[in-house]
């Protein structure tokens, strides 16, 4: 039978916790708005539906484990049927979303799904950090709750191993795709066949989707109030007010995560929020801390320019590229800014909502991620604590409000 090539299956590859959700119901929700018609398949959904007992334990993912091998098997024969029958009615995309990384699970899935054209799409990410995060939200998940956080996490990790002991990444095949899933970068492209939409496709593999990002400066602090910079400071009573007004604001909005730095007052931001939510989760990422302003942490600004006139006036020349002697600067700052929003993008998924509780530097620089601005622009961007940033940026959709709560 000719292969219908008007159709698409997608064939998701790669380790646990690399991003092939996140990337599947991407791609399926922009197909959609396209009026393209998408469905995923995904192994591990139709697993938790049809097994009675707990598959979350790592031995079931030993790949020596006969039992735990067949009944994986069979969930994914179930999926690729459904899929293959999805194509064959009015379905015109199908995506098959499991790790898929053994050669002999993708030789099953290249020998039974004929009909159309498939494509593989790898997703790569083996960032230490970012990884244990991610496995830190996933063993939230009911079917880990019989286990401790620590018992949890160590089982999962022993699943991966399980996993890549019979890994072999996508090196030939007909149509595939090797993306770092933490940059959305593109790291091998192997096309033989004329594959339908893959133009869209391949865009929304690389650009970020950020549905609704709530950038929030943290509450009022003492040394605020002292024109003070840097140090670890709490929130003035005026300060906790406005976490409180903060939560209360968000209390009907879904915000799974709230992204801090590590320092008090963007906690004791986001706490209140936490608190008013039905589940959410604070992460603290150390690449949102303020702007390090090393000989003048703690100093007030009249401070430094009393004390260290040279500091005081070579920043006001050109405040972007200024490094405070022993800190940082903005321009020193820009990399790991960058990685704390891939970070919070990643490990947010495809959360319709995220919120970052951040510094007035810090928030500057994000801000300006999204927003068009001259380099020595971004040290002055308006950055109030009575107010927060509204973000839209997907593809189809780009929206920046400053709004009060
Ligand atoms: O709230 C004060 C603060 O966050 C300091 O900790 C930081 O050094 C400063 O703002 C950054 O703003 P600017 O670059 O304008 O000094």
């Amino acid at each position: 039978m000719a292969m219908n090539t008007k159709k698409l299956f997608i064939v998701m590859v790669g380790l646990p916790a690399r991003g092939k959700s996140t990337i599947a119901i991407k791609l399926k929700e922009n197909l959609l708005k396209d009026d393209i018609k998408a469905r995923i398949f995904n192994n591990g959904d139709l697993r938790r539906r049809l097994m009675r007992g707990n598959t979350s334990y790592s031995e079931f993912y030993n790949p020596k484990n006969r039992e735990g091998v067949s009944l994986r098997d069979k969930i994914a024969l179930i999926n690729m049927e459904r899929a293959k029958k999805y194509l064959g009615g009015k379905g015109t995309v199908a995506i098959l979303d499991a790790t898929n990384v053994s050669m002999r699970r993708r030789e099953k899935v290249t020998s039974l799904l004929k009909d159309h054209p498939l494509l593989f799409i790898e997703c790569i990410n083996n960032d230490e950090a970012i990884l244990e995060a991610s496995i830190r939200r996933k063993i939230i998940l009911p079917e880990f709750q019989h286990l401790t956080k620590e018992m949890a996490l160590r089982s999962f990790e022993q699943r991966i191993r399980y996993y890549d002991s019979i890994y072999s990444p996508l090196e030939k095949g007909r149509n595939y795709v090797r993306l770092d899933s933490l940059n959305n970068k593109i790291l091998k492209e192997s096309l033989h066949d004329t594959l339908p939409f893959y133009d869209r496709l391949r865009d929304f593999l690389v650009t970020d989707s950020v549905k609704n990002l709530f950038l929030i400066r943290h509450g009022e602090t003492y040394f605020n109030l002292e024109n003070r910079i840097g140090g670890d400071s709490g929130l003035t009573k005026t300060g906790k007010s406005q976490a409180v007004s903060l939560g209360l604001y968000f209390r009907k909005r879904n915000i799974p995560v709230i992204f801090t730095s590590d320092k008090k007052r963007t906690l004791e931001t986001a706490e209140p929020i936490r608190d008013l939510q039905k589940s959410c989760m604070i992460i603290p990422l150390g690449e949102f801390n303020e702007i390090d302003s090393g000989v003048c942490e703690c100093m007030s600004y009249e401070e430094i320019r009393d004390k260290m006139p040279q500091v005081y006036e070579s920043r006001k020349q050109g405040k972007y590229n200024y490094v405070y002697p022993g800190g940082e600067g903005y321009v020193t700052m820009q990399e790991r800014i960058d990685r704390g929003i891939k970070k919070a993008l990643y490990l947010s998924g495809n959360a319709g909502n995220i919120m970052i509780v951040g510094h007035r530097a810090v928030n500057r620089m994000i801000l300006a991620n999204f927003l068009y601005r001259r380099r020595e622009d971004v040290p002055y961007i308006y950055i109030p604590q009575d107010k927060f940033y509204h973000i839209i940026a997907t593809q189809d959709r780009k929206l920046f409000q400053l709004k009060r709560y």
